[in-house]
């Protein structure tokens, strides 16, 4: 208990009333309402759905909480990409509606790779314009804000990590080529916590929601064809199920650092692409390059691939998801320290770095060439929930740049979470420095001018707008 009812009831002149038995005051302390839409593209008539797996249906979910008059929102998107100025409209439509600021909005994605309409090689398109019945995917955020700002009700926030071991460095050098391409890479950098923050009623402890992020690319769908949110689509449908029988609970995934990790696990993925590109099917895991590129590349006819191999990959990634949400629900049964008063505060900003253009379009394993380009910004925010801040950065940060930002807030703030893809999103990945001389797609891609600009001046941001935000809780 972090506040005085009665103080600040006095400083506003309320009338208290204290209905015996309640100790619950619905007009101070924090609030929290939540709303899950459905944004699952029309089925395409030559390419149906198989509909049997919670992961097939795409969704914008919000979490909205106030207290003293600061409203925020969490808001995410099952979208495998938006560019850029689709973050900032949804971001701006958001906080209109909710009358707050932009930075108090956290609009992120899961980017699930295959979050599109079926039967198409730019599902990642989706999102840039309509999204099902709504004419852009801002209106479908507002709409989720706006029904969440209607069920408000009294709550408590806590905040707890563990740890997950489905991930895996994915820039290693093929021992055939010696080439960098991407591969699991065991002995690479990769960050396995799970930072959740779960909201509970404010006396009934009835769960409400759960805000997770963890750094893992949720690419096994990629090019499959088929409409489907991916494991974290399985874990946030496994999570809402399980937590509330008649479907209240909202649980939403963001990403942690992930730039430069994938799933550990890739065989169902890799086999299903193989039955598109007509590579012959070992049922052993295939290099995912050589599967990958006839079918992103156009070499072969984007054909619907065999429903056998397409039913195994889902059910990989419905067992994946459900048991990341597992270990989501453990570290929410494992919280102990909740605040029902916690103070919201929230701060934008956006660094720049010389950025580059490149002049060829080579995949991997070769260097590219470039010339200067114009300057590459990231958004980067804080949102403080009491002794809880959130430092995020639009953009797909590499994991040492993770560990950066973690080494320089943790002495800050003790309880610190990344969240990842949020308001925003530069052309190509944020490598850290010692990451840059891999010719790695992400490396090869990136309109980021190598150097330490960007981990330095994110971190820099994100530790100056935490020790804002300590000064406002001295
Ligand atoms: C869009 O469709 C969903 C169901 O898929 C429905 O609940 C919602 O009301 C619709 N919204 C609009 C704006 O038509
Ligand atoms: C919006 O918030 C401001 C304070 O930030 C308040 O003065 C104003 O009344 C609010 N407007 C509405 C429509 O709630
Ligand atoms: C506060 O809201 C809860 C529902 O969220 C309700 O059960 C309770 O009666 C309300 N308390 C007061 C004092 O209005
Ligand atoms: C894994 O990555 C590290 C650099 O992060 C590199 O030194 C090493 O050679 C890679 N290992 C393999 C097997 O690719
Ligand atoms: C759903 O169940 C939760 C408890 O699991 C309860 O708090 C909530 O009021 C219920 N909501 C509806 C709409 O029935
Ligand atoms: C980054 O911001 C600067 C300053 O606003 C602008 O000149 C530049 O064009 C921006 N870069 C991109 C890629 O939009
Ligand atoms: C973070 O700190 C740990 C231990 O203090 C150190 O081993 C690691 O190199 C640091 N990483 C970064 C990216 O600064």
């Amino acid at each position: 208990m972090k506040f005085s009812f009665l103080s600040l009831a006095a400083a506003l002149l309320l009338p208290v009333t204290l209905a015996a038995g309640s100790t619950t005051d619905n007009t101070t302390g924090l609030l929290v309402g939540t709303a899950r839409v459905d944004i699952t593209p029309y089925p395409n008539p030559h390419w149906l759905p198989l509909d049997e797996f919670a992961h097939e249906k795409l969704h914008v979910r919000a979490i909205v909480y106030e207290n003293n008059d600061v409203r925020g929102a969490f808001v995410n998107c099952e979208l495998a990409f938006i560019q850029d100025g689709i973050y900032k409209t949804a971001n701006k439509l958001v906080a209109e509606a909710l009358n707050t600021s932009l930075a108090n909005v956290l609009v992120s994605i899961t980017h699930a790779h295959s979050a599109g309409p079926a039967g198409v090689t730019n599902a990642n398109q989706y999102g840039n314009a309509a999204v099902r019945n709504y004419s852009s995917l801002g209106l479908a955020a507002v709409e989720a804000a706006t029904l969440a700002l209607g069920n408000l009700k009294p709550a408590k926030v806590g905040y707890n990590t563990g740890e997950a071991f489905f991930n895996v460095n994915r820039d290693a050098l093929d021992p055939l080529t010696g080439r960098w391409t991407q591969a699991a890479n065991l002995s690479g950098p990769v960050d396995r916590a799970v930072q959740v923050l779960t909201f509970l009623g404010r006396d009934d402890n009835a769960p409400i929601a759960s805000y997770t992020s963890y750094g893992m690319h949720p690419v096994n769908s990629y090019l499959s064809g088929f409409t489907t949110g991916d494991w974290p689509a399985a874990m946030m449908r496994w999570i809402e199920t399980s937590m509330s029988v008649n479907d209240t609970f909202v649980a939403i995934f963001s990403q942690q650092a992930s730039g430069d990790v994938n799933p550990l696990l890739r065989r169902a993925g890799t086999n299903n692409l193989a039955s598109i590109s007509s590579v012959p099917i070992t049922g052993f895991e295939l290099v995912q390059e050589c599967v990958e590129e006839p079918v992103r590349d156009g070499y072969t006819p984007f054909v619907r691939p065999d429903d056998h191999y397409i039913r195994q990959l889902f059910r990989e990634l419905e067992a994946q998801g459900v048991m990341m949400g597992e270990i989501v629900m453990q570290i929410m049964s494992q919280t102990t320290d909740f605040d029902d008063s916690p103070t919201i505060w929230a701060a934008q900003e956006t660094v720049s770095c010389p950025g580059r253009k490149r002049l060829d379009s080579a995949r991997e394993g070769v260097a590219g060439v470039y010339t200067t380009g114009p300057n590459f910004n990231v958004t980067t925010g804080a949102v403080g929930l009491g002794d809880v801040v959130l430092v995020t950065v639009g953009g797909e940060i590499f994991t040492r740049i993770g560990w950066r930002i973690k080494n320089e807030t943790a002495g800050l703030m003790h309880k610190t979470m990344i969240v990842t893809m949020v308001n925003g999103q530069p052309s190509g990945y944020i490598p850290d420095s010692l990451s840059f001389d891999q010719e790695t797609f992400q490396v090869l891609g990136t309109s980021l001018m190598p150097g330490t600009c960007a981990e330095i001046s994110i971190t820099n941001s994100l530790v100056s707008m935490v020790n804002q935000y300590k000064a406002t809780l001295a």
